[in-house]
């Protein structure tokens, strides 16, 4: 299946989970065999061309697209949590949401510096989830240049916001 032809498995859902946000539901996507099974390719794929030696998934969507593309490519996985989630001393930061605001935190340990490390997520929005993500894996010492993600929406330019923090930005579907 190619990445248009994944878009029909997408349910859209209105007002949800604030009047007024169209919320891209990936449940349909992910509970059809071969939409799964061709998003996790196509993210795979693209993350090995980007010389990535590691992939790193925002919880809890970015997991399930993000250890499955890494499997795939034969490489290791770096779960980006919600707060209080780590057994050991973490790195943190606060963001904004399209629809509130939250925390993400790692385990430094995880990465090497100097590591190449791509970003994979369901979907881009605001871009806020993203750019805390590269800040907090940058701080710990990985080179990110390159997210993965299933969605795009672009009216809310989170891709851009990316780009001007030096990340290459590539969707499946917009
Ligand atoms: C969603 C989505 C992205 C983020 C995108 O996650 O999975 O991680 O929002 O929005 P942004 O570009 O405006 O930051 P959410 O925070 O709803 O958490 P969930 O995966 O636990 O549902
Ligand atoms: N995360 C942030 N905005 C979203 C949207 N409109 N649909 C699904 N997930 C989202």
């Amino acid at each position: 299946m190619t990445p248009e032809d994944l878009k029909q498995f997408v349910r859209t859902v209105p007002d949800f989970p604030a009047p007024g946000i169209l919320f891209r539901d990936v449940t349909t996507l992910i509970g059809h065999g071969p939409s799964l099974t061709a998003a996790i390719g196509h993210l795979a794929t693209r993350a090995q061309a980007s010389g990535a030696t590691m992939l790193a998934g925002m919880e809890a969507r970015g997991f399930i697209f993000g250890a499955a593309a890494a499997a795939h490519a034969g490489i290791g996985f770096i779960p980006v949590r919600k707060p209080g989630k780590l057994p050991v001393p973490t790195i943190g930061v606060d963001y904004q949401l399209e629809y509130g605001t939250d925390r993400l935190e790692i385990d430094p340990t995880t990465i090497t510096p100097g590591q190449h490390v791509a970003l994979v997520d369901d979907l881009i929005a605001t871009g806020g989830t993203a750019l805390a993500a590269t800040e907090l894996l940058r701080s710990a010492g990985a080179i990110v240049t390159h997210a993965f993600f299933v969605i795009d929406l672009p009216d809310l330019a989170g891709a851009d916001r990316l780009r001007a923090a030096g990340v290459t930005v590539d969707a499946l579907m917009d």
